[in-house]
């Protein structure tokens, strides 16, 4: 059931009392932030808090990628796979990343500290291989220094 204090947060994103759905995805990044994860159960809740059918907001969180519909660790690293960092070495970044961790892509780690997902472009291609760690931007990413870059989030 949705909390008073989620219910507040999503209303404060409803302009239009008429368009309630228009807070879609801000309702579903808020419920994500308190329950880590969104699962069948929140897509019924949040559906019916915004007059929505649960299939039509499945597929916005299905399509939206910052939405999760599995669990996932405390921290996700977002590798961008697209053209500038592939250029400037994704695949050597992604496998070292991927082999430090112990995990696949798409994979959690099995203390529950990260997630691994593909991504595409971040914005910052002059700064090329990029990632993210929650909503942190990396930039020339090395992988050398990669235990380092990952330290902090425990
Ligand atoms: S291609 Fe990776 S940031 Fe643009």
């Amino acid at each position: 059931m949705l909390t008073e204090d989620i219910k507040k947060e999503i209303d404060s994103h409803i302009h239009e009392p008429q368009h309630r759905a228009a807070a879609c995805t801000e309702a579903l990044r808020i419920v994500q932030r308190h329950r880590g994860w969104i699962d069948d159960e929140s897509i019924r809740e949040v559906a019916a808090y915004l007059g929505m059918s649960s299939h039509e907001l499945d597929s916005v969180a299905t399509f939206f990628n910052l939405i999760h519909r599995r669990p996932v660790g405390r921290h996700v690293i977002r590798i961008c796979a697209s053209v500038s960092c592939w250029v400037m070495g994704y695949d050597a970044l992604r496998d070292g990343l991927l082999k430090h961790l112990g995990v696949g892509m798409g994979q959690t780690t099995p203390d529950g500290r990260f997630t691994v997902v593909p991504n595409q472009c971040l914005g910052c291609c002059d700064h090329a291989p990029a990632l993210m760690i929650d909503r942190d931007l990396h930039r020339d990413v090395n992988l050398a220094a990669l235990k380092e870059l990952l330290e902090p989030y425990r």
